[in-house]
């Protein structure tokens, strides 16, 4: 008979049930009954019926809702991050040639695609992995559309894991929490963040605010070496062709949107702009 993909979320949160702590006391958590995860305390988190696990007690609504994890979908199926995620597999395939069962954890996973496709391309003998954000809406989109992997509500802040946990963690245009992070991954752990550069989506940028370059917020490279050792950068850019349907969702799937008016919002839906351009930095280090 076939196995529900609750079922196959169920064992995949049992066979990672060890790196868990609870997010309240932070003892360590087993599955009971195959419907919630319960910690020492008897603090009870119910597995839902999509086969994830709210671990934010806190959890509020975020700006990150359903229209924009739909519209993130249909890029990524649409291979808007592929030559990233290639950039990532490769490196992942040389830097754990040697390893078995390594557990890789998305932090800020969103609607759960760059996880199951890392993980897909990945021998399953190597990884399994674990993706956490805020937003219930990703998540429970990740539960559906991916099932077989863990995908936890939680909050960077509170990672609801044990000390030493993760062999890898990624981190793909979501806020960091470095404290977290050093804390969450193996000594010799590797930790990488994708962040956009200046010309990402330049195009897009120039119809909404009239200028293309992007404002950098700190230096997220200075940040990853202040935690990390043997850092290095990879820039990964190119052009992503258009048709109407992917420039909607371009333009509903990036907060770059937020802040523009919507007679922008309109011109850049009516721009027939045929490509977009993709650039991003990832910032790669090692825990010690
Ligand atoms: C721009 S989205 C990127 C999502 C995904 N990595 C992607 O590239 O599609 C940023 C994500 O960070 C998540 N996020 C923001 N603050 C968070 C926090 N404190 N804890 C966990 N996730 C958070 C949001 O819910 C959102 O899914
Ligand atoms: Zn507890």
């Amino acid at each position: 008979m076939a196995i529900s993909k609750k079922m196959m979320n169920v064992n995949a949160l049992n066979q990672n049930i060890h790196l868990y702590a609870c997010p309240i006391c932070s003892l360590p958590i087993q599955v009971v009954d195959e419907a919630r995860l319960v910690c020492e305390k008897n603090h009870s988190f119910d597995i839902s019926r999509q086969g994830y696990v709210n671990l934010a007690p806190q959890a509020h609504a975020t700006k990150y809702d359903q229209s924009l994890f739909e519209a993130r979908s249909i890029m990524m199926t649409n291979g808007f991050f592929d030559p990233l995620l290639e950039r990532m597999i490769a490196l992942l395939e040389r830097t754990f040639e040697q390893k078995k069962n390594a557990v890789m954890m998305d932090a800020g996973s969103g609607e759960g695609s760059h996880l199951a496709h890392l993980l897909s391309k990945l021998s399953s003998e190597k990884f399994s992995g674990i993706g956490i954000d805020l937003s219930k809406e990703g998540v429970a989109t990740a539960a559906k559309n991916y099932p077989g992997n863990s995908w936890i509500v939680a909050d960077l802040a509170n990672c609801p894991f044990q000390s030493n946990a993760f062999d890898v963690l990624v981190n793909i245009l979501s806020p960091a929490n470095y404290k977290e992070f050093t804390r969450l991954l193996k000594k010799d752990g590797l930790f990488i963040k994708v962040v956009p550069e200046i010309d990402y989506l330049k195009q897009l940028r120039a119809i909404f605010y009239e200028k293309t370059e992007r404002e950098k917020e700190g230096n997220p490279v200075d940040s990853v070496a202040a935690h990390f050792t043997k850092v290095q950068t990879e820039r990964v850019i190119y052009d992503f062709p258009l048709n109407s349907l992917l420039l909607e969702s371009l333009i509903r799937m990036t907060p770059l949107a937020w802040g523009a008016s919507d007679e922008k919002v309109e011109s850049a839906l009516s721009s027939n702009l045929s490509f977009v351009t993709v650039d991003f930095t990832m910032i790669i280090g090692t825990n010690c």
